[in-house]
């Protein structure tokens, strides 16, 4: 069994092979688009250089020069063959690493598209840098387009069909890839009309071109005369042929070899005992060895958010641990940039990433229909009570700054008033989470639940805050006529805390009488005109010595008892042993 790093009891043999079992999911996750952008980058150089032929053929051989030749030389041959031979393997492993073939529509379509590319392909492939390497062939537009629309004119129409599927296949991968990515809604159509153009030329390139071929093979000896300056003669042809039947072979026969694989995998696995997996609505389902938990859940046909299709870009498929996270193998680099990139929290792993031998419980954290924009939401509680700091911070005369100044200039002082706060939350362990006008609202301990420290890291950052906006004031002296000052209040307490808000905005936050608390607090601030507002709760959490501090109290709508807080004008120090610790 593979389990984490350092967990007690693990022997150094299991450890290393989780460690390879890692490396070779993050190579894999490299290379698997690394080659796709190099086929997609030749294929645009290819379909380019097609579209040249609606001028001429001539213009066409020219721009082979440029398009075309970079990638005949021994270091562009080189890429192309390793990035066609890893994309190639990577679609042959992905078939047998995949426990069920249960895939979504998308993914049989780009699977089946992939698949028919090497024998559409093979003609064409051997015909020319098969026939040009090993044949001594001297293949140009002129040749190959008299090949395929004279001598043996079936081959135009598996060409157009071999560039319609490549295109397609590329088309599905590049969506389904970029979707994820904030931008790509903004971009997708100008991909789109990229992605309709160039074919579109290119096709209509090879059909004038093609054309242009029938018309002259009608002048007599033309025929031949390309033929023998191409050194292709019917010797040649059916060697070309022999070489793609050879090719057609490999393929299926490796496309078997891969099938009769996962037979056999099965075979051998049908009478071991399998781990179970538990999901909230009540199943527990057997685990396949080596079956992601994503493939488990639709195997059993649990519906389960994927918006990658496994590939651990989206986070969609994010889920809470609630058992057996510690039996679980360390994550991939891919899942530990896709995880970090979400600020998940201790517990959360990506369910198309972990593959359990042992008995796992998990939380899905995003709904089984989440669109691509939830990707992007942080965390991804599913909604828990928890204890936490609240902290809301206002800026003062923010009102009256907007009435004497240009909006632009109202919006440069706020924007460089929000990135201070928001650095002294990162710096202090403290969670932006709400924008509130001329203030925001942030939590504390979300990661860490222990009262002291949350209390502690927010005191910490009610100084930092302080401390930022007096560099504030001095960075600005030109700009302000008055020096901003803030508000700040702090309550700690059990609140409902998950990712919430509108489709796409979602943001880890809270909500409840502790929040609502906080806010109190910082209005009252400007009762009181103080600094600071520390709930009792907080200061009591926190370890503070409040002798000699008068304690007030104040209603809050909703609560029976009246609240208790203290009022300062400066933050007050932390327990030297707290302070030490949070440090
Ligand atoms: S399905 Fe996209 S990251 Fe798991």
């Amino acid at each position: 069994m593979a389990t984490a790093s350092g967990t007690p009891g693990t022997s150094p043999s299991l450890e290393k092979t989780a460690r390879s079992i890692s490396l070779r999911r993050g190579a894999r996750s490299t290379l698997r688009p690394l080659s796709a952008v190099v086929l997609l980058t030749f294929v645009i150089c290819h379909l380019t250089n097609h579209s040249l032929l609606l001028v001429s053929v001539a213009l066409a051989n020219a721009g082979h020069r440029w398009l075309i030749d970079p990638w005949r030389t021994d270091a562009g041959s080189a890429v192309l063959l390793t990035a066609a031979l890893v994309h190639y393997g990577n679609a042959l492993w992905s078939i047998y690493v995949r426990r069920h073939l249960r895939l979504s529509r998308w993914e049989w379509a780009q699977l089946l598209l992939g698949l028919s590319i090497p024998p559409l392909l093979m003609m064409h492939v051997t015909g020319t840098r098969f026939a040009e390497a090993l044949l001594q062939a001297n293949n140009d537009y002129t040749s190959v387009l008299l090949t395929q629309w004279v001598l043996v004119p079936q081959l135009a129409v598996v060409q157009v069909a071999a560039v319609l599927t490549v295109w397609l296949h590329a088309g599905i991968g590049l969506h389904f890839w970029l979707r994820t990515k904030p931008w790509y809604a903004a971009a997708s159509r100008y991909i789109l009309a990229l992605e309709l153009v160039i074919p579109v030329l290119a096709l209509a390139g090879y059909v004038a071109g093609g054309n242009q071929m029938l018309r002259e093979a009608e002048a007599p000896g033309y025929v031949s005369a390309i033929l023998e300056d191409a050194n292709i003669s019917p010797a040649t042809l059916s060697q070309i042929h022999g070489f793609a039947i050879t090719g057609w072979s490999l393929h299926l026969g490796l496309l078997v070899l891969t099938m009769a694989a996962r037979g056999a995998r099965r075979l051998t696995q049908r009478f071991r005992k399998p781990a179970m997996l538990s999901h909230p609505s009540g199943k527990v389902v057997p685990i396949a060895p080596g079956a992601t938990v994503l493939e488990t859940l639709r195997e059993h046909g649990i519906r389960h958010a994927s918006v990658c299709g496994g590939r651990a870009r989206c986070t969609t498929c994010r889920v809470q641990v609630t058992r057996g996270l510690e039996r679980l193998h360390k994550p991939t680099r891919a899942e530990v940039a896709a995880l970090a990139r979400i600020q998940a929290l201790p517990g959360m792993r990506l369910a198309c990433q972990i593959r359990p031998d042992a008995e796992l419980s998990i939380l899905p954290l995003l709904p089984a229909d989440a669109p691509p924009a939830d990707g992007g939401i942080r965390g991804g509680l599913a909604g828990s009570e928890q204890p936490i700091t609240v902290v809301f911070v206002d800026m003062r005369g923010s009102t009256a700054m907007a009435e004497l100044r240009l909006p632009y200039d109202v919006l440069f002082i706020l924007n460089q008033f929000f990135q201070e706060m928001t650095s002294a939350l990162r710096a202090t362990n403290g969670h932006y989470s709400q924008f509130t006008g001329d203030g925001l609202m942030a939590i504390y301990g979300l990661r860490d639940k222990d009262p002291a420290r949350s209390t502690g890291d927010a005191l910490r950052g009610a100084r930092e805050m302080l401390n930022r906006v007096d560099r504030l004031n001095q960075r600005l002296r030109g700009e302000l006529t008055q020096p901003l000052r803030i508000g700040i209040g702090i309550h700690f307490g059990e609140a409902i805390v998950g990712s919430m808000g509108p489709p796409g905005s979602r943001i880890v936050s809270a909500i409840g009488d502790t929040v609502n608390t906080a806010a109190r607090l910082e209005s009252l601030t400007k009762e009181f005109n103080c600094l600071l507002i520390l709930s009792q709760q907080a200061a009591q959490a926190a370890g503070l010595d409040v002798a000699g501090h008068a304690i007030h109290e104040t209603a809050i709508r909703g609560r029976t008892q009246n609240l208790e807080f203290y009022a300062f004008d400066a933050i007050p120090d932390i327990p030297a042993a707290r302070a030490l610790a949070a440090n």
